[in-house]
């Protein structure tokens, strides 16, 4: 049977700094640069979710997009738009919130929520020329 890749695209703000609290404030100015910026900066994201599966035989559907759309508005999106990823965000607790640590915490979010289909990817924008790609291995 065919596998299809379907796949959601959806945007929020969100303010973070990167920092390692274990080390020096000066390892993280040296590392991290103006992400290291301690009053926060602020990044326009773009999030694409892809589900692979078989297409319903009933639906022709992998995954309904409406559904997909309300389980990532409910995991990630409400709890990350215009919020600050260090402070306010309960699945980033603790996590160095680069874009490479936030895309696999979305991953964990998700993956076990579906309804039919599995979680294939998610890509995550954090500029329109810096992003990363995590399948979950
Ligand atoms: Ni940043």
């Amino acid at each position: 049977m065919p596998n299809v890749n379907v796949i959601r695209r959806m945007q929020f703000n969100s303010a973070h700094r990167l920092h390692n609290p274990e080390k020096s404030d000066e390892w993280n100015a040296a590392t991290f640069g103006k992400c290291n910026s301690p009053n926060w900066h602020g990044h326009n994201y773009v999030l694409e979710i892809g589900v692979v599966g078989e297409p319903s035989a009933e639906t022709g559907y992998v995954i309904d997009l409406g559904e997909l759309k309300k389980i990532a508005n409910d995991r990630v999106i409400d709890k990350c738009d215009h919020k600050n990823l260090n402070l306010e965000v309960d699945f980033m607790r603790g996590v160095i919130p680069s874009t490479e640590n936030f895309a696999i915490a979305i991953w964990n979010e998700l993956a076990d929520a579906l309804p039919s289909g599995t979680l294939s990817l998610i890509r995550l924008y954090e500029t329109e020329n810096n992003w990363v790609e995590y399948r979950g291995e």
